[in-house]
């Protein structure tokens, strides 16, 4: 194959206004001699994409995506690297013969037989007396023309061979007809459609091209017979690495950041009828890898909406797997009453679809949680334990946030105290979730100090996790003076824990924790935390960790001293004052 000039590309390149290119999908803003955007290879709140009309280049400080207008188009719009440079050079009126550089795909007559097909089938839906009848059931199921259009759905005739006779009269090989699983031959030698009497879904690639074919029963007669028949494996087709609709959805995938999974054609089709179009399905096997990676490719969102009996339950949970080893962000929709989405709509309405999919969805967390609380009886002490120690399994590497949301759940529906669960869950995991927040309710007039202590220390959660965990090891993961301090202590606790995950790596940057703050965090960091000095000294650190204490100190003792005036019984009075003295003593001492 002919290769094009280093030459040419840098002319094409250097006439291409990079600016122009990507501010016609990314909404750009000058800052000084670059442009700054919203970055759209990853999803993000506040701008770390970077465009330099200087050096012709993009670069992301956030998710570390950088390249040139070749890249940058191969990434959005999914194109070879020669298609890249075929569209900058039409826009850079470049003229350049393209021809010779393209690669024939292999496959590409096989395509071509396969879009054959496709239109056969749409054809013989569309005017004969038999896909009047076709139309009709679709209609029944809420499907109009302009879906039957979208979806390219097509009818297989009755007739045992008139796919074959039409395609091969055209002059296509009976053996690709065979290759590609569109007839078979019988015993007595002849050939045959695969495809009879059944609407016809067209499958494709992600890349647009028809790979492959389902057909499902629509007549009464046929009640009996396999409700789906799909094109057999073939060099062009393998189940497991394609998601129906993926080629259609993919600009609105791109657009609304996100993926919605589905098991069946009805479900995606039922969906799109809903206005959720960025939507796939996995076509009732379990979903593997491949197609995890494929959606990846262009989104780090999915929802999963399986079907809601206790098999799409199932097929649910080995989906979330999939996805969670791959590192995407997951959403779970569980339809009520069984239902799935097609019939979900039958039953409500579309609207009603779309807001289920939008409002409803839980996390992974929640999903699991839902999962093992179905099979407990709550009666038996065992479940309890059982059920309580897979809750600490799952929850135990989150957020101390999520980690007290769970336990207070975990105690309403177990009905024991949430004092003993945090205790169990503190003994189970070795971690130390401590209820502070109780005794700081009464917080008396806050000195200055503590709360200027409380504000710096944050630039040193950020340089290193072991100062988070040596502040945890003394105050506590819940600890705050300001609510908003810890907070924010919390996003970057949670950011290591990404990163090492995702890189094996125990670091944060300033980029990421800026993107991962809120509004009031993010003003309140660079208003209030953001550190003047170079250097983080351990000296100021301790100074900062002592005023802290100083402070639980005063307030643990007025807190005690408070509770001793109030005990009804003498008792009570010297076991609290004795409390105290330790209590004093230890911290005195640093524990
Ligand atoms: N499927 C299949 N072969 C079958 C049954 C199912 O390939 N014999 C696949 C199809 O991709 C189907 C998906 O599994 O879309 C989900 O199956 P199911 O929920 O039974 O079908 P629906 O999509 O709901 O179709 P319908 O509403 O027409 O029953
Ligand atoms: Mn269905």
């Amino acid at each position: 194959m002919a290769r094009i000039s280093e030459e040419v590309i840098n002319d094409i390149l250097q006439k291409t206004d990079i600016v122009d290119l990507i501010s016609t999908r990314v909404a750009l803003s000058k800052q000084g001699k670059s442009y700054f955007g919203l970055c759209p290879f990853h999803n993000e709140k506040t701008p770390s994409f970077s465009v330099e009309p200087e050096r012709k280049i993009y670069n992301c400080f956030s998710c570390g995506e950088k390249g040139n207008a070749i890249t940058f188009l191969q990434k959005m719009d999914n194109l070879s690297y020669i298609e890249a440079i075929e569209s900058l050079a039409e826009h850079a009126n470049i003229s350049i013969d393209f021809s010779s550089f393209k690669k024939e795909n292999p496959h590409q007559k096989l395509f071509d037989i396969n879009r054959d097909a496709e239109n056969f089938y749409k054809l013989y839906l569309s005017s004969t007396k038999q896909g009047v009848q076709a139309k009709e059931y679709l209609k029944n199921r809420g499907i109009e023309e302009t879906i039957i259009d979208k979806f390219n759905l097509g009818l297989a005739p009755s007739e045992f061979d008139l796919l074959y006779k039409t395609l091969t009269d055209k002059g296509i090989l009976v053996s690709d007809l065979h290759d590609l699983g569109l007839v078979k031959q019988g015993k007595n030698e002849n050939f045959y459609d695969l495809f009879r009497d059944r609407i016809i879904f067209p499958i494709h690639d992600e890349y647009g091209n028809c790979v492959g074919f389902s057909g499902r029963t629509y007549l009464e007669k046929d009640n009996e017979q396999a409700k789906y028949i799909n094109s057999p494996q073939t060099v062009i087709f393998t189940k497991s690495n394609i998601l129906y609709n993926f080629h259609s959805a993919l600009q609105e995938i791109k657009k609304s950041d996100r993926v919605v999974l589905f098991e069946g054609y009805m479900d995606v089709i039922a969906a799109h009828r809903s206005g959720v179009v960025e939507s796939v399905a996995s076509m009732g096997t379990s979903l593997t890898t491949d197609q995890v990676r494929l959606i990846k490719k262009y989104t780090k969102n999915v929802t999963i909406c399986y079907d809601g009996d206790p098999a799409g339950f199932e097929a649910t949970a080995r989906a979330i797997k999939l996805f969670e080893q791959e590192h995407m962000k997951i959403k779970i929709v569980l339809l009520p009453e069984k239902l799935d989405p097609d019939d979900y709509i039958k039953k409500y309405t579309p609207d009603a679809l779309k807001n289920y999919i939008n409002e409803k969805w839980v996390d992974h967390l929640e999903f699991a949680y839902i999962k093992s609380n179905m099979n407990i009886d709550f009666t038996k002490m065992l479940d309890i334990e059982h059920f309580k120690k897979t809750i600490f399994d799952l929850i135990k590497n989150t957020s101390n946030t999520i980690i007290e949301s769970y336990i207070k759940r975990l105690s309403n529906d177990t009905k024991v105290s949430i004092e003993s669960i945090r205790q169990d869950f503190n003994q189970y995991t070795k971690r130390n979730i401590r209820n502070i927040t109780e005794t700081q309710k009464k917080a008396l007039p806050i000195d200055h100090k503590y709360l200027v202590a409380e504000r710096n220390i944050i630039n040193y959660f950020m340089k290193d996790i072991k100062y988070i965990a040596s502040f945890n090891n003394e105050f506590g993961d819940l600890f705050y003076i300001n609510p908003i301090a810890r907070d924010i202590r919390m996003v970057i606790e949670d950011l290591y824990a990404k990163n090492e995950a995702e890189t094996g790596i125990m670091s944060v940057t300033e980029e990421q924790v800026i993107a991962a703050l809120n509004d009031e965090q993010l003003h309140f960091y660079q208003t209030k935390v953001k550190y003047k000095m170079v250097e983080l000294l351990d000296k100021e650190f301790s100074d900062f960790f002592s005023v802290l204490q100083q402070y639980i100190n005063t307030l643990m003792q007025k807190d005690l001293e408070e509770k001793i005036k109030n005990a009804p019984t003498v008792v009570e009075k010297i076991k609290l004052a004795e409390y105290r003295d330790v209590h004093i003593k230890e911290v005195k001492h640093g524990k």
